[in-house]
């Protein structure tokens, strides 16, 4: 068995935390480059291994819970989610309270979100008006709350909660930050921000639930499908879970899906043929309006939005936290390392994508299905166990998202270069980036 090499370099307790936090994926890259698949680097006081092939990809996402553990890379969302729910409790206990999720996934309620979509870009549009230009990445985020919070809590929750479960949110976000990966519960000014905010986010869910109780219904959203649903036991969710997990889906789920809207709207405005023949496809594909089943038509869009993820996926590492000696090939990973795969280095692997760092959604089509060469290639949504339960949800609504605005807009993008911004944790163009609109003729 052998010990990976480690990279050189360095100081003492932060070990290449400088180097890999201007940018990690160069930073992996040129490792991987001198180092070859697996390597070891220090990062504040740890070792990571670092598994960069289709193999290590393999073992990861094949491992168990028992032997590598998601809890410990996550922990920071704790005082975010709430206790008892998520990475707070067994992975098992996780499992099953995301299972409760799947009713609030099916079809039926796949097409309320659709309409809700449909509505909130219709308003987006109408804010826009015939010209004009706007901050991608800060308009689409404002865009997939509205999205997220009404599919997550209702339509009373954009009449009436909606501004001040904004800045809300932006304090519960601010608790996302180097100091709280390391101790989450540090009293910074951002952490008691943090904490003042989930409390009174908790206190706002539950007048939403009081509220239902009392007969006042929005149906079909992940808040009644949590209401209604059970344990094992019988026994029903309390008001504090329901709101822990209200808030991992938002989080997992709001400015994910921002971040990859706007990388798509980037890539096809820079790729205008594809943009063109996106808009034919949605004509056709939504001619009667938008429905599950004529997004799920959209192949074109499908394999753009592929090769969004692959390009430019949002979550550029995956960590865990190994509980039991974990092997890769010949490698043994001791008990307690932190061990991490990349889709935002795996993604540009030219062993499994052809030229990798060119735009080319083709490459999804048959009969080439790059993707397809083997199981864990494409992994902006992850892979195994704890693969994205959102992914349909996602997908669905930066298709509407793209689908409406390419009808009625031409986009240009501003002189500035689009560049990863990698100082946040979900990783987008750096702002502002901004894109100039003008309505079609025919839209007007
Ligand atoms: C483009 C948008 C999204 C991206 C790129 C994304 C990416 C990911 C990735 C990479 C993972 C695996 C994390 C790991 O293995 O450590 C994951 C897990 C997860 N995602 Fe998403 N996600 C997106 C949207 C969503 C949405 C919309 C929801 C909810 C409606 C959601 C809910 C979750 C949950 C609950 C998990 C944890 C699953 C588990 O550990 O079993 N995600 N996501």
């Amino acid at each position: 068995m052998k010990v990976p090499p480690l990279v050189a370099g360095g100081l003492p307790y932060l070990g290449n935390a400088f180097a890999f936090n201007r940018n990690p994926i160069a930073f992996l890259q040129a490792a991987h480059a001198r180092h070859g698949d697996v390597f070891r680097f220090r990062l504040l006081g740890n070792t990571v291994y670092a598994l960069l092939s289709q193999a290590g990809n393999e073992a990861f996402f094949r491992a168990s819970d028992d032997v590598l553990d998601p809890r410990e890379a996550y922990r920071f969302t704790i005082p975010i989610f709430g206790p008892g729910v998520a990475y707070d409790v067994a992975p098992e206990i996780m499992q099953q309270q995301l299972s409760l999720l799947h009713p609030a996934l099916r079809d039926e309620a796949m097409q309320r979100y659709a309409s809700i979509m449909a509505e909130e870009v219709e308003l987006f549009v109408r804010g826009l008006g015939e010209i004009g230009d706007i901050d991608l990445p800060g308009a689409l985020n404002e865009l997939t709350i509205f999205i997220a919070g009404r599919c997550l809590l209702g339509d009373n929750f954009r009449d009436r909660l909606s501004k001040e479960f904004a800045s809300l949110y932006e304090d519960l976000e601010g608790g996302i930050n180097l100091i709280a990966f390391i101790a989450p519960r540090a009293p910074t000014l951002k952490n008691l921000r943090r904490d003042r905010a989930r409390a009174r986010v908790a206190e706002m869910v539950s007048w939403l639930i009081a509220e239902r109780r009392d007969g006042a219904c929005d149906r079909n959203d992940f808040l009644s499908v949590l209401m209604s649903a059970r344990y094992d036991d019988g026994s029903y969710l309390s008001d504090e879970v329901i709101t822990g997990l209200l808030l991992t889906l938002l989080f997992a789920g709001q400015h994910t899906s921002a971040v990859m809207a706007t990388w798509l709207g980037v890539l096809l405005i820079k790729n205008p043929r594809h943009a063109a023949a996106i808009r034919d496809e949605a004509l056709l594909a939504l001619k009667d309006g938008i429905t599950v089943a004529g997004l799920k038509r959209m192949r074109l869009m499908e394999r753009c939005l592929k090769e969004a993820e692959r390009l430019y996926p949002p979550l550029i590492m995956l960590m865990r936290r190994t509980r039991a000696a974990f092997a890769v090939g010949d490698i043994i990973v001791p008990s307690g390392q932190l061990v991490m795969v990349s889709p935002g280095v795996s993604h540009r692997d030219s062993r499994i994508f052809h030229n990798p760092d060119t735009f080319n959604p083709d490459r999804f089509a048959p009969p080439r299905e790059e993707d397809r060469k083997s199981q864990y290639s494409l992994i902006g949504f992850g892979g195994g166990r704890h693969r994205c339960i959102g992914m349909a949800f996602a997908h669905q609504q930066i298709k509407v998202i793209w689908s409406i605005l390419l009808q009625r807009y031409e986009f240009e993008l501003g002189d500035h270069p689009v560049e990863p911004d990698y100082a946040t944790f979900v990783v987008g163009p750096k702002q502002p980036c901004r894109v100039r609109y003008r309505r079609h003729r025919e839209a007007r």
